[in-house]
């Protein structure tokens, strides 16, 4: 693996020396060897002094062939390494390159480049995949148009995509046939895909804002295409939603998903052609669950929005992956926010980033989400890149309100439309849009690691002013020794008695615009005048800022926000704030949780659970406690995984008796309606259900026990049907054993379904888990090559069980890295990614 690797610098960034302005690829598809050729339309960029060397990305690729504009270029006259092909003495006009390679993508197992998953061929560039295919300028800020003949046998790939328009399918001798693919929009290798093989398809359409028709097609494997309807349904509403929030229309008569088995993460834009992993594709209420519908809607909404935010402007270099990623996230979640429930999609998008984002800034790769280097760039699709780039855009989007926002995402789709570009580029919209100067705010895209704020607030009787204290520290992260204050809004609100927000009149000592509090300084001390009681302050309300916020609010205001708080985040917040201050405390002190804690905590849930100005997503958030991973990071330090796991488990047990009445009570409520749908109010009802069953059954009760047993038989759908089986598995584990066989037997011919039952086994909180795992890892059938198997339950055990993966006996740690070992040669990307569970408690 890691041999001594360069470490590329963005401030080497230089514009390549010549371009390709267009690229006409022939692929004949075959079994065992397929042959690319392929014209590259070059000329030197303006600038570029006569006979500088040209340089083509190619991985090990041995050309066949070399033509310049039509002549065999002779052997002195380029040079061959594993990495590409320099021409010495190119001519110092525009002039036509043409390579032909043969490759195996057979034997292709990181699935890089051009692969071949369950009999099709299929393709997969970004970041560096291009180059695997055949020669060519594989970098993003090259934008070139394409041509794409693709050939293969017809009955073993009657289909054959590649991006953009179909101009040409005919058939050619000895029962073969070819496709010609043009796509108009210039692009960078990236985006390129190509597909062959047996697939099936379903059809819809979709009329743009202006009446254009596009045609849809969602291919996958054969007999699975009964699944695609929802994503088909998905896909219409994400293009529907672009047009009326941000004005983007489809470019293309026709707009390509393709779904494989073998996919190394979740899903690629590839422009008019995505291609997905299946598992974020295909649903149907007997398989999927209702997070499972949630991850497809948000996912292929997220490929689609590409098309604007990372195709038709794209990324510069590398180092700029969260202009197009950071913004997509952000223009995924609204998305999902509108179609479902807006305060529940926010807390669970900071609850993940808290978890997630929180702990890489804590590790020894923190980075801030513009890096300026890197060794590895496949190892830069982080959730600081993602996640984080996606909170910087909606930090922005607060600042400047609704209006100065909408405003700069025109000039930025108008200024760029067509350009590779910058995170300085993008800054400099929205100054120019708003005339707002945000050179400090641009801190956060180079900025590594999570600011810390401290509030403390104090209300004078005698004066009737609140003064509020604020404080920003921005701790060292590796190589970054110090760091300036940053620009971060604070949502907030003062709460009366009652837990009305208060009316604020006066304010000095700071910047307050509307309900933001604009903390750009290290500290600031604000005055709130006119201030007739003694308020409770409700600050960072809807996650406002990725921060980590200690408020320094005592017991009773924390009890008093849990209950009272209008603004959904800042009270589930207090109620995690209370559970995670209880179970660090038991947990530093060695000593049990003391009941009066436990019943005030009750109370607060209880309150929320009877609210009706609550929905029961909501609920279900507020009955779950902080995970294992949160309470190891807010212990830092002498962590220990088995305890963390009993106690967190003690505290669920507690709380799940004083609410069993309430529990009960919501379980044998008739439900809204029956027969299994997305309409959002039944999978919050489902999600509720499933979580006051996981409390119940945690107390490991007979009834309890009968009654989730009864519910696993019964249901209708996977979303009942795994909410029992978890329940089980986590509450009651050594009844869940039969079950949990009978969910295998009855589910093994469905791939997506077994990874459900892998990831369950992964979690049995027991030392068979690990027995259990060996065996399956170990059985003949276990394909090391798929990313999903090995995901569900590798990674499922060493990221969502702590404590059997730390086991004392090192026994858990030694079955991941042997995995690890196995999967490196197989596919490094795999394994690189069951190698981050290491990270908060290896
Ligand atoms: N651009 C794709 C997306 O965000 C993901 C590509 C991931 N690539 C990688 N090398 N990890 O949807
Ligand atoms: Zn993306």
């Amino acid at each position: 693996m890691p041999k001594t690797e360069k470490i590329h610098y963005l401030k080497e960034y230089q514009p390549p020396a010549y371009r390709v302005s267009h690229v006409d690829m022939d692929a004949d598809l075959r079994p065992g060897a397929c042959t690319i050729s392929t014209s590259l339309y070059m000329e030197p960029a303006p600038g570029t002094r006569q006979k500088e060397p040209v340089f083509l990305d190619g991985t090990d690729l041995q050309p066949e062939e070399i033509l310049l504009d039509g002549k065999k270029v002779p052997r002195n006259e380029y040079r061959l390494s594993r990495q590409g092909l320099t021409l010495e003495n190119p001519p110092g006009r525009p002039f036509v390159l043409k390579t032909k390679v043969t490759i195996e993508p057979e034997k292709n197992s990181d699935l890089m480049g051009l692969y071949r998953t369950g009999g099709v061929w299929c393709t997969q560039c970004e970041p560096e995949g291009f180059r695997r295919i055949t020669f060519m300028l594989d970098r993003p800020d090259n934008m070139a148009t394409y041509r794409v003949r693709l050939e293969a046998d017809r009955e073993m790939a009657p289909v054959l995509l590649s991006n953009g328009n179909l101009v040409e399918k005919a058939d050619l001798e000895k029962n073969r046939h070819h496709a010609i693919w043009e796509d108009p929009h210039p692009k960078p290798t990236y985006l390129f895909a190509m597909v062959g093989g047996k697939l099936e398809m379903i059809r819809d359409e979709f009329i743009t804002k202006s009446g254009k028709n596009v045609e849809l097609a969602i291919y996958c494997e054969p007999g699975k295409k009964k699944k695609c309807a929802y994503a088909m349904g998905a896909l219409k509403r994400a293009m529907k939603w672009d047009e009326k929030r941000f004005g983007r229309e489809y470019d293309l008569e026709t707009f390509n998903v393709v779904a494989v088995s073998d996919f190394n993460f979740g899903a690629m834009e590839n422009k008019s052609l995505n291609i997905f992993n299946d598992k974020y594709i295909l649903a149907d209420p007997d398989s999927a669950t209702d997070m499972d519908y949630y991850n497809i809607e948000r996912i292929v909404a997220h490929e689609y929005f590409h098309n604007w935010t990372g195709n038709r402007i794209t990324c510069r270099d590398w180092f700029q992956l969260c202009l197009k990623e950071g913004l997509t996230v952000y223009r995924d979640q609204e998305f999902t926010s509108d179609m479902r429930s807006r305060a529940t999609k926010r807390i669970s998008d900071a609850r993940n980033l808290m978890a997630f984002q929180f702990a890489e800034d804590k590790g020894p790769l923190a980075h801030p989400p513009r890096p300026d280097r890197y060794v590895q760039i496949n190892n830069l699709y982080t959730s600081t890149v993602y996640e984080k780039g996606a909170e910087i855009v909606r930090m922005l989007a607060t600042l400047l309100g609704e209006e100065q926002f909408a405003r700069g995402m025109e000039l930025y789709f108008r200024r760029h439309d067509g350009q590779a570009t910058t995170i300085e580029s993008w800054i400099k919209v929205f100054q120019d849009s708003s005339g707002r100067d945000l050179s400090q705010f641009a801190r956060w895209y180079v900025q590594a690691g999570t600011p810390e704020v401290f509030a403390s607030g104090f209300w004078d009787e005698n004066s009737n002013t609140y003064m509020l204290h604020l404080k920003q520290v921005n701790k060292p992260t590796p190589g970054q020794d110090s760091k300036l204050p940053l620009c971060i809004p604070l949502k907030f609100a003062l709460l009366n008695a009652r837990g009305k927000e208060m009316t604020i009149e006066k304010v000095s000592g700071g910047t307050v615009e509307g309900d933001v509090i604009i903390l750009d300084k290290s500290e600031i001390e604000l005055v709130f005048s006119g201030i007739g009681q003694r308020p409770v302050l409700s600050l960072l309300r809807q996650f406002s800022a990725p921060i980590a916020l200690a408020n320094g609010q005592t017991r009773e205001e924390k009890i008093f926000l849990a209950t009272h708080d209008g603004d959904p985040f800042n009270r589930w917040q207090a109620g995690q704030d209370m559970a995670m201050e209880m179970m660090t405390r038991a947990i530093r002190n060695n000593r049990d949780y003391c009941q009066n804690d436990v019943d005030e905590l009750a109370a607060a849930i209880r309150n929320t659970l009877k609210s009706r100005h609550h929905d029961d997503e909501f609920k279900a958030l507020t009955l779950l406690l902080p995970s294992e991973k949160a309470i190891a990071m807010a212990l830092r330090e002498d962590i220990n995984p088995g305890q963390i796991h009993e106690l967190r488990q003690k505290l669920q047990i507690l709380i799940s008796r004083k609410l069993q009445d309430m529990l009960l009570e919501i379980l044998e409520r008739p439900r809204i309606t029956t027969g299994h749908s997305q309409n959002i109010k039944q999978v919050q009802e489902r999600s509720l259900r499933n979580r006051c069953l996981m409390l119940l059954v945690a107390q490991n009760e007979k009834s309890m026990i009968r009654m989730a047993r009864k519910q696993y038989e019964n249901c209708d759908n996977m979303s009942d049907r795994m909410g029992a089986l978890g329940a089980m598995v986590m509450g009651s584990h050594e009844n869940s054993l039969p079950l949990l066989e009978d969910f295998r037997q009855k589910y093994k011919d469905d791939p997506l379904v077994h990874d459900k039952y892998l990831a369950l086994v992964a979690q049995i909180p027991d030392r068979i888990c690990l027995d259990k795992i060996t065996e399956i890892y170990e059985s003949r059938d276990f394909p090391l090559t798929n990313p999903n198997r090995v995901r569900a339950l590798i990674g499922g055990f060493a990221a969502g069980n702590p404590a059997q993966f730390t086991r004392r006996d090192g026994a858990g740690f030694e079955l991941v890295a042997r995995v690890i070992g196995d999967i490196d040669p197989i596919n490094p990307q795999v394994a690189a990614s069951l190698l981050e569970a290491f990270g908060p408690f290896g």
